[in-house]
């Protein structure tokens, strides 16, 4: 996270002497990312942080992979994805590769018996149905539809949900995940041409300081493996940190969509980068203004990237049959584009409601068993003039 937070109560100087109120000290960390190259914050702890009493055991949670080489065109019906009352148990694996793994997740109930972190990737969850609070060691943050919550690797959390009725898309990422490069300077300050600016990424404002000592699960996935450890002190008995690394949020809604008089390719879209996919907003906006201009996109060959659409609300011009919670994915290796009919019914139409996330990723990727349980298999022949022929 490319600017500086501060939260809660830090000494003058790092690495320093900091008491508690009975003249005992308050215990240093350095959450760092990238060896000591990255972003990084420094949290003092009620309790020393490295209070292993015992780790219970692990389990498996690697996708399994239905297809490994993919050339094909698929739909995916992501509302079909079953509900489940624990939020690690709702999320379901569809579509993955070396750098990044693409979830669904239905979740009913607020995680109450354990904390969760995610040692292995960045987390990069869209709120698509559902409200509630993100609780981490380094504060909270308070989300709703349209909400994106990036996660750093390492970070502790609880997610509370406001009713049971929640739809989230989740990217995992083994790369961090950055605003573009080309809207910061060499500061990291964002841009004026930026669609977003620093006034849009909401950070933690309530830090959750307990000093308890007991039993406490962290439910630890490392190298897709989830092991339950138990710690005995509360995760969360920071009582200040600052630096850069942290969780936030960003509302789809706060991005100022980038337009043209004719036809702007889908990087004018870019929200999120890593050096293994980019993430895109596609939002409500005013089509191209030349009196000429095709609003449909022209069918192109994303030849090294394969293109994956989830498909939030609106009216998705260039495609037919596509619902909310549906998800494309365009493989790299042969073109696509817009739906027979698409291309001739959008000129002429000044604005779209499309509300859409798009994820490209630089390798291909591979469908998983629970990809295929929610699969339509005749969707790469819906560009033929007579469907399914
Ligand atoms: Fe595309």
């Amino acid at each position: 996270m490319p600017f500086y937070h501060k939260l809660g109560k830090i000494p003058h100087k790092r690495h320093t002497i900091f008491k508690k109120p009975d003249g005992s000290l308050y215990y240093e960390q350095l959450f760092g990312t990238i060896g000591f190259d990255g972003m990084s914050s420094n949290l003092y702890h009620e309790h020393r942080p490295t209070q292993v009493k015992e780790i219970k055991g692990s389990y498996n949670v690697a996708p399994k992979i239905a297809i490994e080489n993919n050339l094909k065109s698929y739909r995916f019906k992501g509302f079909q994805v079953v509900p489940a009352p624990d939020y690690l148990e709702s999320r379901k694996a569809v579509l993955t590769n070396q750098d990044c793994t693409i979830i669904l997740a239905s979740p009913q109930n607020t995680t109450q018996e354990y904390f969760y972190k995610n040692a292995d990737c960045d987390e990069l969850i869209f709120i698509h149905k559902g409200s509630g609070k993100l609780r981490t060691h380094l504060g909270n943050l308070d989300f709703k539809y349209g909400d994106y919550l990036l996660i750093p690797r390492g970070t502790i959390y609880k997610i509370d949900f406001d009713d049971e009725n929640n739809r989230l898309f989740i990217v995992e990422s083994h790369r961090p995940i950055y605003t573009p490069k080309r809207y910061r300077n060499h500061f990291g300050q964002l841009l004026e041409h930026s669609p977003f600016c620093e006034r849009d990424l909401r950070q933690p404002y309530e830090l959750e300081t307990n000093d308890e000592k007991g039993d406490f699960l962290i439910k630890i996935k490392k190298n897709k493996e989830i092991f339950d450890t138990v710690y005995a002190t509360h995760p969360f008995d920071v009582v200040g940190y600052d630096g850069y690394n942290y969780p936030y949020a960003f509302s789809i809604h706060d991005f100022e969509p980038i337009t043209g008089r004719i036809h702007q390719p889908p990087p004018v879209h870019q929200t999120f980068e890593t050096d293994a996919f980019v993430v895109c907003s596609f939002c409500p906006r005013l089509y191209d203004y030349h009196p000429e201009s095709i609003p449909a996109p022209y069918s192109h060959s994303n030849i090294d990237s394969d293109e994956v659409l989830y498909y939030v609300d609106g009216d998705f011009m260039s495609r037919n049959d596509i619902e909310a919670g549906h998800i494309s994915l365009h493989p790299a290796g042969i073109p696509h584009g817009p739906h027979p009919g698409a291309v001739e019914r959008s000129i002429g139409q000044t604005e779209t409601e499309e509300l859409a996330v798009m994820v490209d990723t630089f390798r291909p990727l591979q469908v998983t068993e629970e990809g295929m349980k929610i699969a339509d298999d005749f969707y790469h022949k819906s560009w033929l003039d007579h469907k399914h022929e």
